[in-house]
């Protein structure tokens, strides 16, 4: 059985510093000895060189913080190619932009090229799981876990249901979407590291039927995610409405088809109300907070600590939205965070920032028991951050005093540069400096 440790400063996190004061939440060790064994992680130590087992191989990194693999609780494999398309709010980025991009994925060959590209670049970005939506194509689906099976990462994917308001080329009916998600569901869903959420894409897109299959296909197979959009902007929110009269609110749509409860993770929720918390707190439902994307769009700013109140908080993770996000790096997304919470008068600190990124996700994902802390029996997707990796952060990061300042700064001007390297399950699957013979997967 394989053995190997990794060695240096360690975070994780024991508690909620939404909920908790911050020396409560945080676990932090100068000089820690993470030890994994098959796949998971069977001890976190303070390192101490009398204990180490003779001939256990141990990685050392001096110069900077191990934490659990980022988790991104809302991303688009698809939309790599649009990150960036100029001028539009949502409605018309959809049509203009990402429509034609994600016809292109009925191509199966494409599909497995793009996915390629979409899992190297989460893992130089030190992102382990993610919950992840492919097209209206199976084949899609097919290409992207497929690729995570060959990392053993765990993922979580699902086929867009989208049976109306969208081009020829790109709908399926409630009869199609039900019976591929079922197929890809008895196919990938457990196997190995792989999990499936069935994705109906947002109300806008599916009838009725097939939002009522969606929740029907979801009871069916518990255990299995849901993922979808909520709230995002203003126009869509009015169009919800409009198809929907019958409906007190957008999140209503979804409960009233069975789309709420635990593993459901709805995007943005960035006009949400007293009461549409309430909802997602009693119904166990969660969050991803999407700030790039919703900067980019223009779609407004999400009120993370709202989300958060101690009376009913709702579990609240960190999603890059590419391609309306503008970044796969979980620490870019904490970055715009911070802003976020600036303009709504409040102040995201660096050690909630770095929870959102890990255990918070987790939480959303419902895995905080495989992953999003260091601890034992955790599956061992680590991260390791150079705190020297480019001269400005080696001259920032000097000056930062705490711990708590140097997550602050760290995810503050971070990003993918800062990754050194990435474990999967105990396995060193990137290292910035190659593996000895350049190539760095
Ligand atoms: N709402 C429906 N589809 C999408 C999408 O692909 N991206 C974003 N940001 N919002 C959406
Ligand atoms: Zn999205």
């Amino acid at each position: 059985m394989s053995v190997r440790a990794i060695r240096g400063a360690a975070i994780s996190f024991v508690d909620d510093p939404f909920l908790v004061e911050p020396e409560a939440a945080l676990a932090y060790r100068d000089d820690a000895l993470v030890v994994i064994e098959a796949g998971r992680i069977v001890s976190v130590e303070d390192y101490d060189p009398a204990r180490l087992p003779a001939g256990m191989p141990v990685d050392h990194y001096p110069d900077a913080i191990i934490c659990a693999g980022f988790v991104d609780t809302h991303v688009h494999f698809p939309q790599m190619e649009v990150i960036g398309a100029f001028g539009t709010q949502l409605l018309e980025w959809l049509d203009r932009y990402t429509f034609p991009a994600e016809m292109k994925f009925a191509d199966e060959a494409y599909s497995r090229r793009v996915a390629r590209l979409f899992l190297r670049e989460l893992l130089r970005a030190g992102t382990t799981t993610a919950s992840v939506f492919c097209t209206v194509h199976p084949q899609s689906v097919e290409a992207f876990f497929a690729e995570s099976e060959r990392f053993n990462t765990r993922m979580i994917a699902g086929k867009v249901l989208m049976d109306r308001h969208a081009p020829e080329g790109l709908r399926d009916t409630p009869e199609s979407g039900y019976a591929e998600s079922k197929a890809l569901i008895e196919r990938w869903h457990g196997r190995g590291r792989q999990l499936y959420a069935v994705t109906p894409r947002f109300a806008p897109t599916s009838s009725d039927a097939q939002l009522a299959a969606a929740g029907r296909l979801w009871r069916e197979y518990p255990g299995v995610h849901m993922q979808t959009h909520i709230a995002e902007n203003r126009d869509e929110i009015a169009w919800v409405e409009a198809l929907f009269p019958e409906r007190k609110s957008y999140l209503d749509v979804y409960d009233h088809a069975g789309l709420t409860g635990p593993r459901a993770i709805f995007a943005h929720a960035v006009h949400f109300d007293e009461d549409d918390f309430c909802l997602c707190h009693r119904t166990g439902s969660a969050l991803a907070h999407c700030p790039t994307s919703n900067l980019f769009l223009g779609s407004g700013l999400f009120r993370v600590f709202d989300a958060k109140q101690a009376e009913r908080p709702v579990r609240t993770g960190l999603g890059t939205d590419v391609g309306g996000g503008t970044s796969l790096s979980q620490l870019q997304t904490l970055n715009e965070a911070y802003k976020v919470s600036a303009m709504n008068g409040t102040r995201l600190t660096g050690l909630q920032g770095f929870y959102l990124a890990t255990r918070g996700g987790a939480e959303a994902l419902r895995l905080e028991d495989r992953i999003g802390t260091l601890e034992p029996g955790r599956e061992a997707d680590i991260a390791v951050l150079d705190l020297k990796a480019t001269p400005l952060v080696a001259f920032r990061l000097a000056a930062a005093r705490t711990v708590h300042d140097k997550l602050f700064a760290l995810m503050t001007i971070g990003d993918d540069r800062v990754v050194r390297a990435t474990y999967v399950a105990g396995d060193k699957v990137y290292d910035r400096e190659g593996f000895g013979d350049g190539e760095q997967f």
